[in-house]
């Protein structure tokens, strides 16, 4: 069963304004994608080429050990030339590249000039630290400049930056630091969530207790609360800052186009979380001109991806491609609703935000507050609007449409996810729209709904999404697993070397798909993606429960919720008390989103003969929906 099935209406259009067709950065998509078919090599060539390198690729694509393929090889770059110092040498130097704004009212602003500065800064403190191109360093801090500035020194400097979002906690923290070996923490005192002081200094304290591998943790001060140093291992970022160490000039690394820029955790169908690999040179290609050609990024523009720079979304569209392309971009720290429900409605005013980037779950928690809120402010100056990170319900879709955007603003709404690095099945400005579809395919993006023998389904019927060519910005592995890799992604459809996406999906009479949600174990909890195996985990490792499982329930704003049932140890007995305290346990371990809605106790789990837990019973149970077929249920 899918995780949601939303009322959907294949034939309704929506078609851009005429203005925005024209002045496109692509007026015309059928053309582009037909081009980029035919002939992908020349077309990712001709991308690539739009950006600056050391030394040009010899091969644009080497398949030759698919599914590991090597997009630009030969060539030598790295992503901070593109996104930082090519634009010292132009007028953008004087431009703004990042727009911050606190919870608590405090604000900054970073021209190309000045964040440029601050990297090399910071660059030089990671070497004097002993980093090295190829180290990994661990990032957990809330959404300001400095986690900017710590992502792409890391990325000057060759390191690997692993960033860990915000809203996990101790036990997750340490899996992530243990898998990927990083020496050197970056972190801050805490982050302001709702008015609130998210710890985050003190979760990185616990975590570190599981995994001793830290032997340096860099500390910025944002709230200012105590928190705790320990001598040696912690400094403060602004005491390291201002060492004569930290001067403003600091050579870029040359790295290979191969060579790795990040690893991004994200949860898979076991327990253990997928650190997903990307790399410089098509990463910097891809994202770049996603952003360009959907988001129609121009000079004067004020670009705000309203997500966390700790999740992919952030990564690609907040960091990497709006800095390669010179835009200005904003950035909010806190809670949408904090302190009035018009909190965003009012940057969008004092900033004259043009390009709103948001998700499904935001809207809908907005939506509830009125349209008095967005009402009482200018919103004029929006011209684009997008959703990204599961399905947007019609309802939604039109209030943002009409609401926000005034009936003006197409909708871009991007499928894709942290392992394809950038857009993959979404419109451009000049496509006409289909509320709650992503509509058609990125230019070189070949995609397809087949069933499980490959076959391509007819209109309209469910099958599992497929990516069927390579793309620059693909994961290359899973870190330290390349067979994990293999297993995940390629084994489904080995024969014809497709990319499973893990999704279901129905393309209709006119070529749009419309993506109905996860296959496998995971939930999206506000666009957020979790997996059930790292939820039951957490409960586990509390004493009181012999076993759990997991499953995500349909909620009207967070898309979905957690319900988790119990099976306790023998002498333990279930009350309200243990519920609460299993729910705080889970947020301690595991992290504030992954906290389930609703516990049950149970004595038994319906399990397959094989002893495989068979969530969607239980999910049908909870939605009082038939079970379905139950010949493999053990008793
Ligand atoms: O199920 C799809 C959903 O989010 C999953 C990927 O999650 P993550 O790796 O966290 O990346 C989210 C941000 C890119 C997908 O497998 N998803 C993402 N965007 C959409 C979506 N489902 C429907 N429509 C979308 N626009």
């Amino acid at each position: 069963m899918s995780d949601k099935e939303f009322q959907t209406n294949t034939s309704e259009w929506f078609y851009p304004p005429e203005h925005i067709v024209q002045n496109a950065n692509v007026p015309d998509y059928e053309t582009v994608y037909q081009k980029a078919v035919e002939d992908p090599i020349s077309f990712w060539a001709e991308r690539a080429e739009t950006l600056e390198w050391y030394q040009k690729w010899d091969k644009v694509l080497d398949d030759s050990n698919a599914p590991f393929y090597k997009w630009f090889t030969g060539g030598k770059t790295n992503i901070v030339l593109n996104a930082l110092d090519r634009h010292q040498k132009t007028w953008r130097r004087n431009k703004l590249a990042i727009i911050w704004e606190g919870e608590d009212g405090e604000k900054r602003s970073f021209s190309y000039w000045r964040l440029n500065q601050e990297v090399c800064k910071f660059a030089n403190v990671l070497r004097s630290m002993g980093v090295r191109k190829g180290d990994t360093v661990t990032i957990y801090m809330g959404r300001t400049p400095e986690i900017v500035i710590a992502m792409l020194a890391c990325a000057k400097v060759g390191a690997i930056h692993s960033v860990i979002y915000g809203g996990f906690s101790e036990q997750a923290i340490a899996d992530r630091i243990e898998d990927a070996k990083s020496r050197v923490m970056i972190t801050s005192d805490g982050a302001w969530l709702r008015g609130q002081i998210v710890p985050l200094k003190d979760n990185v304290d616990k975590a570190i207790d599981r995994s001793p591998i830290v032997e340096h943790v860099i500390v910025v001060k944002r709230t200012g609360q105590d928190v705790p140093m320990v001598q040696g291992r912690d400094y403060w970022y602004h005491d390291l800052m201002a060492l004569p160490i930290a001067s403003t000039r600091s050579e870029t690394e040359v790295m290979d186009a191969e060579d790795p820029l990040f690893i991004l955790y994200t949860s898979g169908t076991t327990g253990k979380p997928k650190g997903i690999l990307h790399t410089h040179g098509g990463y910097q290609v891809y994202t770049s001109t996603t952003l360009s050609w959907v988001f129609d990024i121009k000079d004067d523009d004020r670009w705000w991806c309203a997500a966390d720079p700790g999740w992919i979304t952030g990564h690609s569209y907040i960091v990497y491609a709006p800095l390669i392309l010179g835009a200005t971009s904003i950035i909010y720290e806190g809670a949408p609703t904090y302190p009035y429900p018009d909190r965003w409605w009012r940057i969008v005013e004092d900033y004259g935000v043009t390009i709103l980037y948001t998700a499904p779950t935001a809207i809908r928690g907005l939506m509830r507050f009125g349209d008095a809120w967005p009402n009482r402010r200018d919103l004029s100056s929006l011209r684009l609007l997008g959703s990204v990170g599961e399905p947007i319900n019609p309802e939604a879709w039109k209030w943002f449409y009409n609401v926000i955007g005034k009936g003006k603003c197409p909708i871009m709404d991007a499928w894709w996810q942290t392992e394809t690095g950038g857009f993959m099945i979404t419109p451009l400005p000049s496509v006409p729209l289909k509320p709650g579809s992503a509509t058609r395919p990125f230019p070189g993006i070949v995609v397809d709904v087949v069933d499980e023998d490959g076959n391509s389904c007819p209109p309209n019927e469910d099958g599992k999404l497929v990516i069927k060519t390579p793309w620059p910005s693909m994961l290359r592995t899973i870190w330290g697993d390349d067979q994990r890799y293999i297993n995940q992604y390629w084994s489904a459809y080995q024969e014809q070397g497709w990319y499973l996406a893990g999704d279901s999906a129905r393309k209709d009479e006119d070529g749009y798909i419309w993506v109905i949600g996860r296959i496998d174990d995971v939930i999206k909890v506000s666009g957020y993606r979790l997996g059930t195996a790292e939820i039951e985990s957490g409960l586990v490792s509390h004493p009181a429960v012999a076993e759990a499982a997991v499953i995500g329930v349909p909620d009207e704003v967070k898309g979905n919720v957690i319900y988790a049932y119990c099976i306790l140890v023998a002498g333990e007995t279930g009350s309200d008390e243990l519920a609460k305290e299993l729910r705080e346990h889970v947020r301690h371990e595991v992290g504030p989103i992954a906290m389930p809605t609703k516990i049950e106790f149970v004595d038994k789990l319906p399990k397959t003969r094989s002893g495989k837990i068979m969530r969607r019973v239980l999910k049908a149970r909870a939605m009082g929906l038939p079970e379905g077929d139950l010949s493999t249920l053990e008793d």
